[in-house]
């Protein structure tokens, strides 16, 4: 567990290209979430779920990771045991930016995989289409596969983990999340720092809880967080 925790959200990838999901033309405005993104989707709309995390998957082959992202993986490879790096993005821009696979959380889920829905084991199908892999079932056991992607109503396991950091950290770093699904609200005031970055204020979230908040393009405030981590690494 580390003393700086790291949490991001759709905001951070916006700058490189990949819909954020609340904001104005987001993804949840041309999609309804009961369709594509709610527990029992694969059973009663399976088709149509399956063609939007294709098309998603798709979408971020060509997208590159920001400045943010280049600047909190380096920050990562300085401190690897100071700062944990968790996000809520189901995209590959962290790893794009050379991040490790054990670098990382991707408590959502990750749209390079499939999971398999009978034995749960996970496969790296990098952009491809669902039903071009392994002839659409699991190779391990032939049971069906899905998105290995968290849906709302769903269990999220990796959120122990988020638990575990949150429980040690003093300083939590929030960027480019609403907090409409990750209550960040409360996060803060579970340490003695925190920073909020967004493009600008949000509903969920109360930020006078925060002890620094910076709304602008992370691309733009990234480098004076990274200044705000260091001076804080710096009292430990
Ligand atoms: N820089 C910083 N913040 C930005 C930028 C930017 N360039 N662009 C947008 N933002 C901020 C917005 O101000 C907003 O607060 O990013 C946030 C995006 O909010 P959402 O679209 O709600 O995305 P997110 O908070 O990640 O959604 C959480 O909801 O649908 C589920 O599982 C999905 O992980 C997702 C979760």
């Amino acid at each position: 567990m580390s003393k700086v925790l790291i949490l991001s959200g759709a905001g951070i990838s916006a700058e490189s290209g990949i819909s954020t999901f609340r904001d104005s033309n987001g993804l949840w405005e041309k999609h309804r979430i009961e369709d594509v993104c709610t527990a029992g989707c694969l059973d009663t709309n399976g088709e149509a779920t399956k063609a939007f995390y294709d098309a998603r998957r798709a979408d971020i082959e060509e997208k590159l990771p920001n400045y943010a992202h280049k600047v909190i993986v380096k920050l990562k490879q300085k401190y690897p045991n100071e700062i944990s790096v968790l996000t809520q993005n189901v995209d590959d821009l962290f790893e794009k930016a050379g991040i490790k696979e054990n670098e990382i959380v991707h408590l959502h889920g990750f749209l390079r995989e499939l999971r398999c829905r009978e034995c749960e084991e996970v496969f790296n199908i990098g952009y491809k289409k669902q039903d071009e892999c392994f002839n659409a079932q699991c190779p391990e056991c032939g049971g069906e596969l899905r998105p290995n992607i968290v849906f709302f109503g769903e269990a999220a396991p990796k959120y122990q983990i988020l638990t575990q950091e949150l429980n040690n950290c003093e300083l939590i770093v929030i960027i480019g999340t609403s907090g409409n699904v990750l209550d960040v609200t409360y996060f803060a005031q579970l340490t003695s720092v925190s920073i909020l970055n967004n493009l600008e204020p949000s509903e969920a979230i109360d930020d006078k809880y925060f002890t620094k908040v910076y709304y602008e393009k992370a691309t733009q405030a990234i480098d004076v967080i990274a200044e705000d981590i260091e001076e804080f690494l710096i009292t430990l």
